[in-house]
């Protein structure tokens, strides 16, 4: 045999070793796929490279030298198809090769939340329908008989100064002044005008005054107004039902103080505080529905009674959460808003 078959046939085994190597190492399709055209590529292969290589060798010898590559070849083409079945068999987990790391942290997708003010709003509804108070709404701009006649508050009460309240300069009810409503206390009047009693409802909405902003006021905020008018309804199924609404919301250690106070649609009217921080803050107002209401509304006082109560939704999400200031609630600052 002359030197050069033997050094053919040599690059030949050795090709032959390498691709089979190269396509075992192959850990995913597109890693085989870049050895087969590596080893068995039809312009630039190793083999068509040996393949021209025949042409190197004695003419005596070419056919020797033919039939071992034929061999290689086929045991190139073996070992591909090998590596190839391997492949086809992996999972689709191990298949998917060092690009994917399992144990990175995925991809955050920011997910959007309620603000906290409709969170608390939430939480209101199902704390009193548990109680069975249903919900009741009342529309944001107002009529003066909604949001001051019916309720008892005469022409003359300071509480409808213009200086106190949102008039809406150029729009007007047939001839009367509309307002944005300064409490929802009108969706009493609204709700006793289209039913009989019993009544038993809340009412959560935004309401506005032309308060100056500071840590605890700001010119919108939410109240949340409870209604129940029955027979025999007394101050102390007032005081029971704003108890467990405190302690139910904000915990078992909550107490609640009623202090003596005045509203023109209650008689008697109390303020409501709720305790916090070892001192006591204020919730809102609330009383027994003021007899002239019931008239007002065309119920007959000497039949049914009721209580009514309005309080603030800020106090109660700020007493929960432990916000300072109310005006956070409305600057839509992320960093605040996403703590909830
Ligand atoms: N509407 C009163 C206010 O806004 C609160 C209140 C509601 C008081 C119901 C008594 C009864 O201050």
């Amino acid at each position: 045999m002359s030197e050069a078959l033997d050094q053919y046939i040599n690059d030949l085994q050795t090709l032959a070793e390498d691709a089979k190597k190269a396509f075992e190492s192959a850990k995913q399709k597109e890693d085989l796929e870049a050895h087969r055209v590596e080893f068995m590529g039809a312009k630039n292969g190793h083999l068509k490279r040996l393949q021209k290589g025949i042409g190197k060798v004695e003419k005596d010898e070419k056919r020797a030298a033919g039939q071992k590559f034929n061999e290689v070849k086929q045991a190139v083409e073996q070992s591909f198809q090998t590596a190839q079945d391997r492949l086809a068999n992996l999972s689709a987990s191990e298949q998917v090769g060092p690009r994917f790391d399992p144990t990175l942290p995925g991809t955050k997708r920011p997910i959007g939340r309620n603000h906290p003010l409709t969170q608390t709003v939430e939480e209101l509804k199902r704390t009193m329908a548990r109680l069975g108070f249903e919900v009741a709404h009342g529309p944001e701009i107002e009529d003066e008989w909604h949001n001051f006649d019916a309720l008892n508050i005469p022409a003359s009460h300071p509480a409808r100064h213009p200086d106190e309240n949102f008039y809406l300069a150029n729009l007007t009810q047939k001839g009367h002044p509309l307002l944005w409503r300064s409490q929802t206390s009108t969706v009493q009047i609204r709700v006793m005008e289209k039913r009989t009693p019993p009544v038993r409802i809340i009412s959560l909405g935004r309401v506005y005054r032309p308060d100056k902003p500071d840590a605890t006021h700001f010119p919108m905020f939410h109240q949340i107004e409870g209604l129940m008018v029955d027979r025999g309804v007394t101050m102390a199924h007032l005081k029971t039902t704003l108890r467990l609404f405190a302690t139910s919301l904000l915990g078992e250690d909550v107490h609640i103080r009623f202090r003596p106070s005045f509203f023109p649609f209650t008689e008697p009217s109390v303020e409501v505080d709720m305790s916090w921080q070892g001192g006591w803050l204020e919730m809102g107002g609330a009383g027994m529905v003021d007899p002239n209401v019931l008239k007002a509304v065309g119920y007959d006082p000497d039949e049914v009674s009721g209580f009514a109560f309005g309080l603030g939704v800020e106090r109660i999400c700020m007493r929960r959460h432990n916000v300072e200031d109310i005006r956070s609630f409305f600057e839509n600052d992320v960093r605040f808003l996403h703590q909830f």
